[in-house]
């Protein structure tokens, strides 16, 4: 059996976490709207036709922050389509992912589902195909109170308050060829900071990210981050950032040791927006947006077949990807990631909600099942909310094609605000438990109330909807703290959370 160590100590504080870090993402893209979270008709749709099953995974994941409309999509998007009476919307070619977009569900209806998920709208304008002026028009219709031309055709449109929305994206992936409208890093940079400036001129409460690289894998990331917050720095509040990983060799290790390269890409991003501070003489800090990531892969041939056969057609079953029991390991390491950079990172998304790279899948007509890597996100959303502290690890390491190095224990913790104290740890071993001796010194009396386990024998077992209970989470039995130190068991290739009160 390996061993481990870890201190932890109340006054070792990283940050508050921000709950926006537990945001996920809906896209007009694929079953996530139509046949995921609305499909009149079902027999479990409310009277908008929104699936009630669909609303209760949700609230219990507890997602407080949404971004919508898109992803690619928003690049081609306008705004307008989607606001007035349904039947008259007008149905258009979506050029990023070859659907037709029907614009059934538009900003009203999607607002009254986030309102009743519980969840705040981080809403995407186009700076693709648009600019500045529909950027500022959007605001002035979602947030301006009454008495100007497009806040009197929200409120003729039946909504009287302002939606309110707080978060607004800049485009998205404007450094991608896939994008319409992909713009140099000085043309981005120029275009976000014009729309950036007059969007606040409608609504100042309102907070912006600007779209760093689409990927630390791209040639331009860096570069593409320096150029254009040189032109936009002082308008926005956020850089995006966007990860999605793969395992397609099945290289088990490597591809859990993946968070290594999430904490240097959010290292050196803000690093870069701090350069950029320091060489303006700014007094303002900039913060992260991770507003999109997650395991993505399966699904990508399956695309290119529906592709084949199917272009243009209404809601295909785009990036289905179905997950196994290594993703959801992969997702606990990417959320204690996010924790242990809260001082930095406050949004988060894991892109995304349900059937499109989801942790919620859906049958049109049929059932609602939880994927596998919904658990660590539910966990860590339920128990991850408060501060955020610094662990002091001593673990075994193990050497990779990628990395050396790499801890086999990822942990990380947090207190809440009602004292209890949840430590989230990833056991990378592909073999062996590993016992963890935690040092609790600076907690006074605390007893162990939960210890719950992600595992499974197989790191390919999925949960579908005949079998949705194959890879759960299970309880097992606390252990004694004595003396402030406890000595906790974790199975090879587990995920745990381990609660103390
Ligand atoms: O989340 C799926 C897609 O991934 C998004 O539309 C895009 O922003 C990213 O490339």
């Amino acid at each position: 059996m390996k061993q481990a160590s870890m201190i932890l100590d109340r006054d070792y504080k990283i940050a508050r976490v921000d709950e926006r870090l537990f945001g996920s993402f809906i896209e007009h893209l694929g079953r996530a709207v139509y046949g995921g979270i609305y499909e009149p008709g079902h027999p479990l749709a409310d009277e908008l036709g929104f699936r009630t099953d669909v609303m209760e995974a949700v609230k219990k994941l507890g997602v407080p922050l949404v971004r919508y409309p898109g992803g690619n999509f928003v690049s081609g998007f306008r705004w307008e389509d989607s606001v007035g009476p349904a039947e008259q919307r007008p149905k258009r070619l979506d050029l990023a992912w070859f659907t037709t977009e029907t614009n059934e569900v538009g900003l009203h209806e999607f607002a009254r589902w986030a309102e009743k998920a519980g969840s705040e709208i981080m809403y995407a304008v186009n700076l693709g195909t648009r600019g500045p002026e529909q950027a500022r028009d959007i605001v002035e219709y979602a947030n301006h109170p009454g008495n100007s031309r497009l806040s009197d055709q929200r409120i003729a449109n039946g909504r009287k308050e302002p939606f309110g929305i707080k978060l607004w994206c800049l485009g998205n992936e404007m450094d991608g060829p896939w994008q319409m409208g992909q713009k140099t890093a000085y043309e981005y940079g120029r275009v976000a900071n014009e729309a950036a400036k007059m969007m606040k001129w409608v609504d100042p409460s309102i907070e912006l990210v600007a779209c760093g690289s689409s990927s630390s894998e791209m040639p331009s990331f860096g570069d593409w981050e320096l150029t254009m917050l040189n032109e936009c720095y002082e308008n926005i509040d956020y850089v995006s950032l966007h990860r999605y990983y793969s395992n397609p060799t099945g290289d088990t290790a490597g591809f859990l040791a993946r968070t290594m390269d999430m904490d240097d890409f959010i290292r050196s991003v803000a690093a870069i927006c701090d350069a950029v501070k320091g060489k303006k003489h700014s007094k303002k800090q900039v913060n992260l947006s991770f507003d999109e990531w997650n395991v993505w892969y399966h699904s990508r041939e399956q695309d290119e077949e529906i592709w084949k056969q199917d272009k243009w057609n209404r809601a295909l079953p785009l990036l289905e990807d179905i997950y196994n029991f290594e993703d959801a390991l992969l997702v606990g390491s990417m959320l204690i990631t996010l924790l242990r950079n809260a001082d930095r990172v406050k949004v988060a998304c894991l892109a995304q909600l349900v059937n499109v790279i989801a942790p919620i899948m859906t049958r049109n007509g049929g059932g609602c099942w939880a994927q596998t890597i919904y658990y660590p996100f539910m966990h860590a959303s339920k128990y991850g909310r408060g501060t955020a502290l610094r662990v002091i690890v001593d673990s075994p390491v193990y050497d990779c094609r990628d990395y050396e190095g790499v801890p086999t224990l990822d942990a990380m913790a947090v207190q809440g605000d009602d004292g209890s104290l949840t430590v989230f740890c990833v056991n990378r071993d592909l073999k062996e438990d590993c016992l963890l001796t935690l040092d609790l010194r600076s907690f006074g009396v605390l007893r162990m109330s939960e210890h719950l386990v992600l595992h499974h024998d197989d790191v390919h077992a999925v949960n579908t909807e005949d079998r949705p209970d194959e890879v759960v989470p299970v309880q097992i039995p606390v252990t004694q703290v004595d003396g402030g130190r406890a000595e906790i068991r974790l199975s090879p290739l587990s995920w745990n959370v381990l609660r103390f009160c």
